[in-house]
């Protein structure tokens, strides 16, 4: 028989004492105590410690002497206010407890594989083997809350703003994004294959074709590439799209969606606009197209100061086209020899530098660990550029652009990190704009798309397309927090032109484009208005609110790092015969064997 419940296990306070209540719940400890038996009884609310004594109810305590944890259970009793000692103020239901009258215990549990509770030690692998045991977690069950909370405020935002949420396919034909594709074979078309979608970037544009002006859509994207703790195969995106924008509508929609996200989750007040930042400046100046602003250390170029300079690696470096860079650290300049070793191999192993050169501007003398090589006036002037107080560190890199400038930036994270330089209490949002149209591929020996092909070139960079592809700025835009991309959009080309020659400059020739493209190329013929769009990753966005350190922590059933799911064993061998249905056969070699 089910104990319906009157009340969760979160919500009992010394208002309701003396009343008569039915909790239930999971077993979440058990101590014993002269014979009485006190449990804590979980459920996703919170936690209420309930009592079975002989003298409440005989029947009930006996009962209750079986109870293990995770055993789930409804019990019935009364609400009682704790005595003085024994109120705990850690619990939110610390004021009471519920004196049991009766007990039904709905089922028996295993003993879990690991504890449920916050700050376990257990291998990843196994919690995602027993994912349902690792949700039951309180701090998941936070992070899974916070996700259908930023899930609820973007849709109420979007709709506020009058635009309509639209599914797009996710059966869809492969269309080169960077990424490798998920294939799905078609039974009923032989030898042919679905992609899953990348994102849906070419629907979205052409529900601006269609007129629909304004669109979103929270969706799941899938991408076969190599994973990291920010990336997963199966992801989910605020996709939005808009008509008759700029670069404007864009950034105060998309800065408005991030106000109201923080304001309902956080209680935080988002500052409006946020900072914008060109890519190159960013790239100069913190060595990252995702700078974490929530801390300084800015970039400073001291190539004109070494460029004649007796030490080699210095003038070499700057004839060569290099840079000699560095940054300061404020009050660090006491750092001892060890730690400055230390500081070096991490240089060298972590950042991929060649070395790092080190100056300390302290009280009795300037400083620099090449100082045999260099003399101490171009190590003073390096300090005056760097604006160095007393007391202060400068670091510095030597070496061939632009790999110099991300060395630096790894060890201005490992710095930030390192000392505690990093102002956690401040969310920080920026804009990162006119990244690159192209990138050059070395492998493939071609420029590729740097955001995707349909990026609208900068007005006045289009003529660059003939003579300098490589320079072409792009309208493209990235919103970065907290150090990272958790969100990427552009202007698109809406001129069937342009977006052919685009094509060109890719290396896709007029018959490839045809036949990948050419659905919204015919769509172009027909009337399309200059639009533009974002995606944020919802993932990324409620990882850095509940300050998981991976994305495996917001999203309910992750995969791991070889893209498996080791609770239902997926992806797995399939049956010869749905194989055959499929038209498949595979390689010698692989085997329909179970792994
Ligand atoms: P982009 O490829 O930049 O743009 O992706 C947009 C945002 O999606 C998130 N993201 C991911 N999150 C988790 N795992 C992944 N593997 C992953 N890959 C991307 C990032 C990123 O900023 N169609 C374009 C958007 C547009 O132009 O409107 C697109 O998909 O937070």
């Amino acid at each position: 028989m089910l104990l319906k419940r009157t009340h969760t296990c979160g919500e009992l306070s010394s208002a309701e004492s003396g009343q008569q209540v039915i909790l239930n719940g999971w077993v979440d400890t058990r101590r014993d105590l002269g014979g009485v038996i006190f449990i804590d009884l979980r459920d996703r609310y919170g936690k209420t410690q309930v009592v079975f004594s002989p003298q409440d109810n005989p029947e009930s305590h006996q009962l209750a002497d079986s109870l293990r944890s995770e055993h789930v259970i409804g019990i019935q009793g009364v609400v009682r206010d704790r005595d003085e000692v024994n109120i705990n103020p850690k619990m939110a239901t610390g004021e009471i407890e519920v004196r049991v009258e009766s007990l039904q215990i709905y089922s028996g549990a295993d003993t879990p594989p690991f504890e449920i509770e916050d700050d376990i030690k257990t291998n990843e692998d196994v919690r995602l083997k027993y994912r349902y045991l690792d949700l039951r977690r309180p701090q998941m069950q936070r992070n899974l809350l916070v996700r259908s909370k930023v899930a609820q405020v973007v849709r109420r935002y979007f709709d506020e703003h009058q635009f309509a949420e639209i599914e797009t396919p996710v059966l869809m034909r492969s269309t080169p994004e960077g990424a490798r594709d998920y294939l799905v074979p078609s039974r009923v078309n032989p030898g042919s294959f679905y992609a899953l979608p990348q994102s849906p970037q070419t629907y979205k544009q052409l529900l601006m074709v269609s007129g629909m002006d304004r669109y979103f859509q929270i969706v799941k994207c899938f991408r076969d590439e190599d994973l990291r703790a920010d990336r997963q195969p199966e992801f989910t995106q605020i996709d939005v799209e808009m008509s008759f924008v700029d670069e404007e509508s864009i950034y105060q929609m998309a800065e408005g969606m991030m106000k109201s996200i923080l304001a309902e989750v956080h209680g935080y007040d988002l500052q409006t606009p946020i900072p914008r930042m060109t890519y190159d400046h960013a790239m100069k100046t913190y060595g990252s197209d995702k700078p974490d602003l929530r801390f300084g250390l800015e970039f400073v170029d001291f190539s004109d100061i070494v460029a004649k300079s007796e030490f080699r690696v210095f003038a070499k470096t700057v004839a060569d086209g290099g840079a000699v860079i560095g940054f300061k650290v404020p009050g660090h300049g006491h750092l001892g020899r060890g730690v400055m070793d230390r500081l070096t191999k991490r240089a060298i192993d972590e950042a991929g530098a060649s070395g790092l050169i080190y100056i300390k501007n302290n009280e009795d003398e300037v400083y620099s660990s090449v100082g045999k090589f260099v003399s101490q006036e171009t190590t003073v002037a390096m300090t005056e550029r760097a604006g160095a107080a007393k007391g202060d560190l400068i670091l510095v890199l030597a070496g061939s652009a632009p790999d110099v400038y991300a060395q630096l930036g790894q060890m201005r994270l490992i710095m930030g990190q390192e000392y505690d330089l990093i102002d956690t209490s401040k969310h920080a949002l920026l804009w990162v704009t006119e990244f690159p149209l192209l990138e050059y591929d070395a492998e493939e020996g071609r420029y590729v798309a740097m955001h995707h092909p349909f990026t609208s070139p900068l007005p006045q960079d289009i003529a660059l397309m003939d003579t300098e592809p490589g320079k072409v700025r792009s309208r493209a835009y990235d919103m970065v927090m907290n150090g990272n991309e958790i969100g990427g959009g552009s202007i698109r080309i809406h001129d069937r032109k342009l977006q052919e020659r685009m094509f060109e400059l890719l290396g896709i020739g007029e018959e490839e484009a045809r036949e990948k493209f050419g659905f919204l190329l015919d769509a172009f013929r027909f009337g399309a208005p200059p639009h533009g769009g974002i995606a944020f990753g919802l993932d990324r966005i409620v990882m850095l609110l509940t300050g998981s350190r991976s994305l495996r922590d917001v999203i309910a059933f992750p995969k791991n790092q070889r893209a498996q799911s080791t609770m239902d064993n997926s992806p797995d061998v399939v049956d010869p015969r749905q194989l055959d249905e499929l038209h498949i056969q595979l390689k010698p070699g692989i085997n329909l064997l179970k792994k």
